[in-house]
């Protein structure tokens, strides 16, 4: 197969899992392949669907249901040993009209809402981890949002779609999630009461999800105070929507403080105990909602609209310990080929070949890839490989780690297979120690 044309440069989804959290991202279940999601597989920890699972998406007709975008999604995830992030089962928008329409009377919406959990979060019992039971509950002064379920049922929806979602995955983590709730304020002030409230009550409510919709130079000063303020209520804590958008078009000023942005909000994450991670509201300017939401305004992710890596992600994989000395040193990357070798009834040999192709020497490197079919490496040469779930990383030797500009290494490995053996996917070569 031939050499992938991704950047270089750190992995975060690497770096994160050795800090013990997860780093994801909003992906649309439709362009999950080429570099989309090669990146999408290699980058991320976990991955959410921006629109797929919601209600008017999975039951756009009453009892007639279209999952195929929301299968593609967790399909893809356990194809890369990624976790799901299912999102939402409960919200005000993104609604199917005949629900909308409806006019249903209370006890008649209240089935009709704990019967859609039961359904959904049926269908993916044991593949999600962590569910947005309800999302945006709130109003911006601390009230309860007067969306339909409320102002037909009150308050007691959110229980009783907590108990439905425990009830139907009793493993899934479940979460209430909303905006504008990351710093302190009268909106997160009413989200805490009301997580209190629900705790009291014995509500199954595992975790609180912020989502992060931010501006550039904007990050609230007590992020990391009101994470920790919700985690001390013995719940678990997530930033699950973050961009952090700017006035287009984008400068080099604007990218900078971007960077510092995204380095504050990982960093926040990283100092509460219980936050067990960070996803991005689409990883790529090409997949955001922000320009259309937000005329004028843009490019608010971590990669530009043709994948190349912004600050913002060079920011993050620094705030998650990367010792790539800040960005690779000018000229400096590295390719990596994989053929396989030799095949036999239930295993395989494959040669890899990793390749300076910048004009400097390369100092250190580490080869990334995904199995999409089982395969399992039993054994390696040349490299110290290791397997997660799907995920395999490859790490240069001590006497193997420098290789002059145009060099290349090669190593290889054994596996194993139970049937076929297509060639990797996110096939990627990082450059430094
Ligand atoms: C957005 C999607 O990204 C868009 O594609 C869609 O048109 C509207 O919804 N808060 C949420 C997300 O919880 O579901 C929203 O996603 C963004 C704001």
């Amino acid at each position: 197969m031939g050499v992938l044309p991704l950047a270089d440069g750190p992995v975060l989804r690497d770096l994160a899992d050795a800090r013990g959290i997860t780093y994801g991202t909003a992906v649309t279940a439709s362009k999950l392949t080429g570099t989309y999601g090669e990146l999408a597989g290699a980058q991320f920890g976990s991955v959410t669907p921006g629109n797929e699972m919601k209600w008017a998406s999975v039951e756009p007709t009453r009892g007639s249901y279209s999952w195929s975008g929301a299968d593609r999604v967790v399909d893809f995830a356990a194809a890369h040993g990624q976790k799901v992030r299912g999102h939402t089962l409960v919200w005000h928008s993104q609604l199917p009209s005949w629900l909308t329409g409806g006019s249903f009377p209370p006890g008649e919406l209240r089935t009709l809402m704990t019967d859609h959990i039961a359904v959904e979060a049926g269908r993916y019992k044991g593949r999600v981890d962590h569910w947005d039971v309800v999302n945006e509950p709130m109003n911006e002064d601390g009230s309860l949002r007067r969306s339909l379920w409320y102002e037909q049922l009150g308050e007691s929806y959110l229980a009783d779609a907590f108990r439905a979602a425990r009830a139907a995955d009793p493993d899934a983590k479940l979460y209430v999630n909303d905006y504008n709730t990351d710093g302190l304020g009268a909106k997160s002030d009413g989200l805490y009461n009301l997580v209190k409230r629900l705790l009291a009550q014995g509500v199954p409510i595992d975790g609180v999800g912020f989502q992060a919709h931010l501006i550039v130079g904007q990050v609230p000063s007590t992020l990391e105070a009101n994470l920790k303020r919700f985690a001390d209520l013995g719940v678990d804590v997530a930033i699950t929507e973050l961009d952090i958008r700017m006035a287009l078009p984008a400068t080099d000023a604007k990218l900078a403080q971007q960077k510092s942005d995204f380095t504050k909000v990982t960093t926040a994450c990283l100092a509460v105990a219980r936050c067990v991670g960070v996803t991005v509201w689409g990883f790529t300017d090409s997949d955001s909602w922000i320009p259309s939401t937000f005329p004028g305004q843009g490019a608010a992710t971590p990669y530009d609209e043709n994948f190349v890596p912004k600050p913002a992600h060079t920011g993050i994989a620094e705030a998650l310990g990367w010792t790539g000395g800040g960005d690779p040193p000018p000229g400096s990357s590295c390719s990596v080929t994989y053929t396989v070798q030799n095949e036999w009834g239930n295993g395989f040999t494959a040669a890899l070949t990793v390749r300076n192709t910048g004009t400097v020497p390369l100092d250190g490197w580490t080869a990334t890839w995904s199995y999409g079919a089982g395969q399992q490496v039993t054994q390696a040469w040349n490299a110290t490989v290791t397997q997660a779930a799907t995920r395999v990383t490859a790490v240069n030797l001590a006497y193997n780690g420098t290789i002059p500009a145009g060099g290349s290494v090669n190593f290889g490995l054994n596996g194993s297979r139970s049937g076929t053996n297509p060639p990797p996917t996110g096939l990627l070569c990082t450059t430094g120690s």
